[in-house]
């Protein structure tokens, strides 16, 4: 009752509503837990309606100051607010005290301030006031004819309307007769429920696959069919202990859907404002969600994901940026993640401004290089020469952009999408030749600027100087004092100068790879710390800044500290704490103390769980991160041994590069010897193919361990690490686990199949290997290829 007086205190007329309510639910504790709404019953203001374990909460929410108002689910035991579902997302009322969800002839309504229908449950059958709604521990809201009604006897269920979520229990169903398919729709952005692009639905041509769309027509994801166990695109469904997953076709309808195997487990789908559908699962521990996959993988593989003149790069953030010469459309979605907007010319071209086009200054292209490049080309066919081709361009005005290849002339009209920045050793990259307007390019030819220019040059130098003799003064304080500028947060940024002193220039050499050669140093204070040089870092000062820092924010258990960074000229350095048990490589392959098998596990999901702290909170962020993960952890060698196919061929690197360098890491820890050595008997075994036909074979795993552990091991344990590792180590990105699932994996949480074996590894098989299993995982490979 104190409640009631202070709302009282605010708002007297909507208090005595509140108390009338109130006095009908004197049994239930919290004054605005209502467990039903009817039509004696609203909802309304702060109330929210809770399930019967109150496992889930509805009422009205905003984002931010947002003065839009929804009715919305989310999860009431869950500390971070995710919302499941929402009535109105295209229709917010603006004052949620004066609106109110009620029964209104049998339906659920909302009605606003002025009383006007917002959203409706919109049955057409029989109005009947003793229509309730209540709220299921599932999450489906549902009206039925009495308060207590299961699923079964519903009227209507949100679960038929699902928003962006899909949560256990839910169907996402084609239904055969109408036709029609049941959606989910990603949010507009990231603080805003409104219908967005992307969309999640089962193939209305019957094919049993989901398909994500973008704006409904353009079709840019499929999870493939489904094989009576899985979608084929998607082996992350291989049977585990955590989902039980269903398909059912019948005449009626179609729909996929899933159940948890322990309901404590807390895990939903959501289309995301990313175009990508992901999975998520709920972590007490942590309080957070952990991703359990998603799909597409690939950022810029979600179909106009940066709009019209955007350009996607997959490696660095934001994903999304726009062309030289135009500037995004609408700044304000850029700055919540929609880019779909796209970018508009920042100026006219020539041609627009000038009815003669030979006067004046002409309209030139810029040349880029390394791109996917966009669709919707027309191919010129008279234009044999690239000058051709481009005067084609420049004589179009509509024409915005240009590609001359060794299949002819292509030219742009207008809007283009799906211009994909690819990194410069990507084999697939291409030239476009982009129109700007003169304007843009900043020369010398007009003669009506020389004096200003003159002036600015004089001021610039001035400028130059003084900003010169600033740098030189601070540069010579820091020598004299030692100090060390700190910069975003703990970081600090290490003059080279300082680094050489400290390494005794560079002479305590603790282990090198390809990416750089590890030192061994002591500061001023006395630490000890571990300097990376990075090799080949290819990006500017402010770039690796930004990625330093992003690293530097990474604070986890099981992570070596990054303490600062060095970046002068072309050097880059990394510094870490040192850490005085020496690598895990000197650990296992040098030591003669040989590590037990408890310590070697609890190393294993070390790693993974700060695998999967980076992965999970940073991946992404930067290219610098994502070459660099295994160095951040460890000084594991960077020789071929660990890496994943993708360096190799040149495909972009993603966080399932680290995951196949751990599992080559688990076998080690496993045999404690490199894979690729000879056995003491001279015997050539490659042993991840080894290990792989053991399980295979039913045999002992113990005669995997370390021989000078003597079988003094874990064999659940071992099976596991070696289970999970041969799936790390799949020549498709898309079998390996994500470093969140291994944990899981390790943790016995989750559990896996068995793993083909790797094809890559097939070529060390002997002769006398088991010749079905060669030709099983074979075929399992071009199943994945084929559906791609
Ligand atoms: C989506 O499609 C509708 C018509 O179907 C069209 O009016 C709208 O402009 C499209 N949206 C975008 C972003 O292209």
């Amino acid at each position: 009752m104190i409640n009631n007086i202070n709302i009282m205190k605010r708002k007297p007329l909507f208090s005595f509503f509140l108390l009338i309510i109130s006095f009908s639910l004197h049994t239930f504790p919290p004054l605005s837990a209502l467990t039903i709404i009817s039509s004696t019953q609203p909802l309304s203001g702060d109330q929210t309606l809770v399930s019967k374990d109150g496992n889930f909460e509805l009422g009205f929410f905003n984002i931010g100051n947002s003065s839009n108002y929804y009715i919305g689910m989310w999860y009431k035991k869950i500390s971070t607010r995710t919302y499941v579902w929402v009535a109105n997302r295209d229709y917010p009322v603006s004052d949620k005290t004066s609106s109110k969800l009620v029964i209104s002839d049998g339906n659920l309504v909302l009605l606003d301030q002025s009383k006007n229908l917002v959203w409706s449950t919109n049955l057409s059958s029989t109005s009947s006031n003793s229509v309730v709604a209540v709220l299921l521990d599932t999450g489906n809201l549902i009206l039925s004819n009495r308060p207590h009604a299961s699923a079964s006897q519903a009227l209507w269920h949100s679960f038929d309307f699902p928003t962006d979520t899909w949560l256990p229990g839910a169907k996402l169903k084609l239904d055969k007769i109408t036709n029609k398919t049941q959606h989910l729709t990603a949010w507009k952005n990231s603080e805003d429920p409104a219908t967005g692009l992307f969309s999640l639905k089962l193939d209305p041509n019957g094919t049993n696959s989901y398909l994500i769309f973008w704006n409904n027509t353009q079709q840019y994801w499929t999870s493939g069919s489904w094989n009576g166990q899985i979608f084929v695109m998607v082996p992350i469904m291989w049977s585990n202990n955590v989902f039980n997953f269903a398909f059912v076709s019948n005449d009626n309808e179609s729909y996929f859907t899933f159940s948890l195997q322990n309901n404590s487990t807390i895990s939903r789908f959501v289309m995301d404002v990313s175009g990508q559908v992901k999975q998520f699962t709920w972590l007490e521990s942590t309080q957070q969600w952990n991703l359990f996959w998603s799909q597409p993988r690939g950022q810029c593989q979600v179909y106009a994901f940066c709009g019209a003149f955007g350009s996607c790069n997959e490696i660095s953030k934001p994903y999304c940026n726009c062309l030289n010469g135009y500037e995004p459309k609408l700044q304000s979605g850029w700055d919540l993640g929609d880019y779909s907007n796209g970018c508009v010319k920042t100026n006219k071209f020539q041609c627009e401004l000038s009815s003669d086009p030979s006067s004046g200054a002409k309209d030139r292209f810029l040349t880029k290089v390394n791109l996917a490049l966009p669709e919707q080309a027309r191919r010129v066919v008279e234009a044999g020469l690239r000058e051709e081709c481009e005067s084609t361009c420049l004589s179009n005005c509509s024409c915005t952009a240009y590609a001359f290849n060794s299949s002819g002339c292509f030219i742009w009209r207008g809007e283009f999408l799906n211009l994909q920045q690819l990194s410069e050793d990507d084999r697939n990259g291409q030239t476009l030749f982009l129109k700007l307007a003169a304007s843009e390019f900043h020369d010398s030819k007009s003669n009506n600027g020389t004096t200003i220019g003159i002036a600015g040059v004089a001021v610039g130098g001035i400028m130059i100087l003084l900003a010169l003799v600033l740098i030189l003064v601070i540069r010579r304080r820091k020598i004299l004092t030692g100090a060390r500028t700190s910069v975003e947060g703990s970081l600090i940024a290490f003059a080279y100068r300082d680094l050489q002193n400290a390494t005794k220039n560079f002479s305590v050499k603790l282990g090198g790879g390809g990416f750089g050669s590890v030192f061994k140093g002591i500061l001023p204070d006395s630490s000890v710390i571990a300097v990376k040089k990075l090799e080949s870092i290819s990006q500017g000062e402010k770039q690796f800044r930004t990625e330093v820092s992003t690293i530097g924010t990474v604070q986890h258990v099981n992570l070596v500290r990054l303490r600062g960074f060095c970046s002068e000229g072309d050097k880059r350095l990394l510094v870490y704490d040192y850490m005085p048990n020496g690598s895990l490589d000197s650990n296992l392959f040098k030591n003669s103390k040989v590590l037990h098998w408890k310590v070697r596990f609890e190393i294993a999901l070390g790693i993974a769980r700060g695998l999967a702290y980076l992965h999970e909170k940073y991946f992404g962020l930067a290219k610098l991160v994502g070459r660099d993960f295994s160095r951040v952890l460890t000084t594991i060698r960077g020789t071929l041994g660990y890496l994943a196919p993708e360096w190799i061929s040149g495909v972009a690197i993603t966080a399932k590069a680290d995951v196949y360098s751990y599992g080559k890491v688990l076998f080690e820890l496993v045999s404690g010897r490199r894979n690729s050595d000879p056995y003491k008997d001279g015997q050539v075994s490659f042993f991840p193919t080894l290990a792989a036909n053991i399980l295979h074979q039913g045999k002992n795993v113990i005669s995997l361990l370390d021989s000078r552990l003597e079988g003094d091991g874990d064999v659940e344990e071992i099976t596991r690490v070696i289970k999970v590792a041969s799936w790390c180590v799949q020549d498709a990105e898309t079998d390996r686990p994500s470093m969140g699932q291994v944990v899981q994996i390790l943790e016995g949480v989750l559990d896996v199949d068995l793993p083909p074996i790797p094809r890559l590894f097939l070529a060390f098989v002997d002769d006398h290997e088991d010749s079905i299993f060669v030709t099983k995982s074979n075929s399992t490979h071009s199943t994945h290829q084929d559906t791609f």
